[in-house]
């Protein structure tokens, strides 16, 4: 059984750990939500660089054997000094904006992301390489990470909100949308709405479960043969409205074995 460490700024990072018990679905999991610090992505590179590296020693004294940074935000600040630092495999968030120019019809792709993510240097990397043919444009999604974080995913207010930040990417003809933040796939009942018919969008979670195996793979960790997942919730805020989130956005998903505070 591998035990896999998965961080996140708060809520975000279960649209990454649902895709990973899809395909992993006996191993062992500590998912860390630091919410009491969410949103990541309006603070500096040297605070998120600070609480990952805090998070991840954490969980390595735990017997985590690989760690996923399940946030856009903190990958762009943090995973290099990260696998500097510490000798346990990462894998990491970016947004998927290869495939997302390899679909679109209109010739122009949308990435939806926080303001952290859109200013880093690994998100300017990726759209110098893939921009030419297609054109990317961008959108903070503003208070969708609040939205996610208080379980408000449907609805008159979540719409708008929605709205407000989807509509710049429609109205510049993108038919294909990247959602570069982990929270944004827990809203795409609404983004579907919102968007109408004729727009797709990208969620890069179940490609990275599946990096994540091959991860595992080559760095011969061992993998369970079977049996359910043992899942450990700790989180920098209250552990009861985290299980009680969990419940909510991974249902029918196994169920957490723990619940605890760590600040
Ligand atoms: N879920 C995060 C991401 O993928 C961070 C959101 C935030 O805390 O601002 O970027």
């Amino acid at each position: 059984m591998a035990t896999i460490g998965v961080m996140d700024s708060g809520l975000g990072g279960l649209s990454v750990l649902r895709r990973m018990l899809d395909i992993l679905p006996s191993e062992r999991y500590i998912y860390y939500a630091d919410s009491a610090h969410c949103p990541y992505g309006e603070k500096s590179r040297d605070q998120i660089r600070e609480r990952c590296f805090h998070i991840v020693s954490m969980m390595i004294e735990e017997g985590a054997e690989a760690i996923v940074i399940a946030c856009n935000t903190a990958t762009s600040a943090a995973i290099a000094d990260l696998r500097s630092h510490f000798s346990v495999p990462f894998v990491g968030m970016e947004p998927a904006v290869k495939p997302a120019v390899g679909l679109t019809r209109s010739g122009v792709v949308g990435v939806l992301a926080t303001a952290g993510t859109l200013n880093g240097e690994k998100y300017l990397g990726i759209k110098n390489r893939y921009e030419g043919g297609t054109r990317i444009v961008e959108s903070v999604g503003r208070g969708f990470v609040e939205l996610v974080e208080n379980t408000c995913l449907r609805g008159e207010e979540c719409e708008r909100t929605i709205s407000q930040s989807l509509t710049p990417l429609l109205e510049q003809g993108a038919d294909t949308i990247v959602l570069g933040c982990t929270h944004y796939p827990f809203l795409m009942d609404s983004l579907k709405k919102c968007a109408g018919s004729g727009v797709e969008f990208i969620d890069p979670a179940p490609r990275v479960a599946l990096h994540l195996k091959d991860v595992l793979v080559q760095n011969n960790i061992g993998l369970a043969s079977g049996g359910e997942a043992d899942i450990s919730l700790y989180t920098s805020a209250d552990p009861e409205k985290l299980q009680k989130a969990y419940s909510t956005l991974l249902a029918g998903y196994p169920e957490v074995n723990r619940s605890e505070y760590r600040p």
